[in-house]
């Protein structure tokens, strides 16, 4: 048995895998924190897959169900089983967590301040790590403007508001604008280059590709320091692919699924997730707004906290926080002007 391990942990094929073997292998938690190398009988060959995946966390790989690893990672969906289980084990999330432990977890958060004294207060002190913060609105409220400014103070040390990390972009509807950044950075009396240089772009063609760009994110977050994801905006290919009631259901698979992802991402980087959805009219409401976000319940509960932003008078606009686990409802008042998002 026990020269038999020797030889599952040097090399092992996914078929070896399949052997009732592995379910005995003990598993013991290495001294530090545990990495993927420290899953049994994961070989060198399976342990590439795994992390060419984007899977280069214990986290990442625990929190998996066996058939979305066999198809991320093209392995058999009994070994992917196998590895998750291995992989809750060592990433000590198998069970239920202390209040004291959440409490530490939570200790990581950290606050990004959005240029605005009053929309950083209503947020209860910034934006949070850790979180999906979703903003919603009509269009030319100034939910793209917002994620403008947030990538920007981003890259702020974490002594003045930021989080002193980089930026990943999805830009579904191509309204990411460098000239805007360079603007902002120098508002803020930063270089431009400077900052442009760590903010990544990608352009998503479709839904698919949308969702695709997620892994690609994990997989890059290896080697860059990723604090802030913006998905700009959630639901438009969502919403032009999938049409009429027939398509409902399965669209809103697809943006659960895709919501699921960037939470992971959010935990796992400790990064914020900004996403931004629009509004489509709803002319049978007879009382208060009649707009609602795209996406209904799927969306609202997916994210951590929820931004109604509605045009005002003289360029002012209003933020209302409509969902939070933790803070009082209320609204704040701000400006886009030239050198960002401002009170
Ligand atoms: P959709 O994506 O169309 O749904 O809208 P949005 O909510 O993303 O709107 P966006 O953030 O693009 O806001 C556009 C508005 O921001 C413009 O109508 C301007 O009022 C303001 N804005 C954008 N750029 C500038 C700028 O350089 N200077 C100033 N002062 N205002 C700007
Ligand atoms: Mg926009």
């Amino acid at each position: 048995m026990a020269t038999k391990k020797k030889t599952n942990e040097e090399s092992i094929e996914e078929t070896d895998l399949m052997d009732e073997e592995v379910e005995e292998v003990v598993i013991e938690v290495p001294d530090g924190e545990p990495t993927i190398d420290d899953l049994p009988g994961v070989g060198p060959a399976t342990a590439e897959k795994l992390v060419e995946a984007g899977f280069n966390e214990l986290l990442s790989i625990a929190v998996m169900s066996p058939s979305e690893l066999a198809t991320a990672a093209e392995l058999g969906e009994a070994v992917s089983a196998k590895i998750i289980a291995a992989a809750k084990k060592l990433a000590n999330i198998g069970g239920f967590l202390s209040g004291n432990e959440l409490l530490e977890r939570r200790s990581h958060v950290m606050k990004l301040t959005s240029g605005s004294k009053a929309l950083d207060e209503l947020l209860g002190g910034g934006f949070e790590t850790q979180a999906i913060c979703e903003v919603y609105g009509e269009f030319g409220s100034g939910k793209t403007q917002i994620g403008h400014q947030l990538a920007v103070n981003t890259i702020l040390p974490v002594e003045q508001g930021g989080f002193g990390g980089e930026v990943f972009y999805i830009d579904t509807e191509d309204t990411f604008r460098p000239e805007r950044i360079a603007q902002m950075a120098r508002g803020i009396g930063l270089e431009p280059e400077m900052i442009l240089e760590r903010i990544h772009v990608a352009r998503a063609y479709n839904s698919a590709h949308q969702m695709l760009l997620v892994d690609e994110i994990k997989r890059m977050s290896k080697n860059i320091e990723v604090k802030l994801v913006i998905v700009d905006s959630l639901t438009s290919h969502f919403r032009s692919e999938y049409l009429g009631r027939g398509k409902l259901a399965e669209r809103q698979q697809k943006l659960n699924k895709h919501l699921r992802e960037l939470k992971q991402l959010s935990d796992i980087c400790n990064a914020l997730v900004l996403v931004t959805n629009q509004v489509h009219s709803k002319p049978d409401a007879m009382w208060g707004d009649p707009t609602k976000p795209i996406g209904g319940h799927i969306v609202g509960h997916a994210s951590t906290f929820r931004i109604y932003l509605r045009k005002s008078k003289g360029g002012r606009r209003i933020g209302r926080l409509v969902d939070s686990p933790n803070l009082p409802e209320g609204e704040a008042i701000f400006n886009v002007v030239a050198d960002g998002i401002r009170d």
